[in-house]
């Protein structure tokens, strides 16, 4: 089956140049947070239009960024299908980072936080797919598994 959307993708050259993001809509999971807020700082300078998807569970990091134009930021919480859903309209691109990050957490509430990696990822997939989204990045849980769907 042929597909002219992937059939023109970009190389992997073009994606890791920062111009390739001017414009684009973006939505940052766990973008208030380590990995997610260092992705916010590096994409608004370049012209993308960033979302970002954070619960706060740790803090803001990008409290600072506030006010900013082309930047969007929403409460949310990622195992929450239908309230993530209502945020997002279209976007092109997906980096999923929140998370439950710590072993300390990991050990208290396993359950809790194995539900955030796995329906969390899962709804972020789902959304994806019916946003007709043509790429999402997904650093996973306890390690650097790195998912890019391109
Ligand atoms: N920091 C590293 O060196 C490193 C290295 C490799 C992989 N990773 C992976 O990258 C991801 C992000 O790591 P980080 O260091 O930025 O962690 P972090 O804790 O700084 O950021 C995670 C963000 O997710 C948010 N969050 C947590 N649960 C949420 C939920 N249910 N809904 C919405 N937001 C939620 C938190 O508030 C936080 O802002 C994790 O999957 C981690 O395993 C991190």
């Amino acid at each position: 089956m042929s597909d002219s959307k992937y059939e023109n993708k970009p190389g992997i050259d073009e994606r890791i140049s920062r111009a390739y993001y001017k414009g684009q809509k973006i939505v940052v999971t766990g973008g208030a947070g380590f990995i997610g807020s260092h992705i916010v700082e590096t994409l608004l300078p370049v012209g993308a239009e960033v979302t970002v998807i954070d619960n706060f569970l740790r803090g803001n990091k990008i409290e600072h960024l506030r006010g900013r134009q082309n930047l969007s930021v929403y409460e949310a919480d990622v195992t929450d299908a239908e309230a993530i859903n209502k945020l997002i309209n279209d976007c092109d691109i997906m980096f999923h980072l929140a998370a439950v990050v710590g072993v300390e957490e990991t050990q208290i509430a396993p359950v809790e936080v194995l539900n955030v990696e796995v329906q969390g990822t899962i709804n972020i997939f789902n959304l994806a797919v019916e946003k007709n989204t043509n790429a999402v990045a997904v650093s996973e849980f306890q390690g650097t598994q790195l998912v890019f769907i391109g």
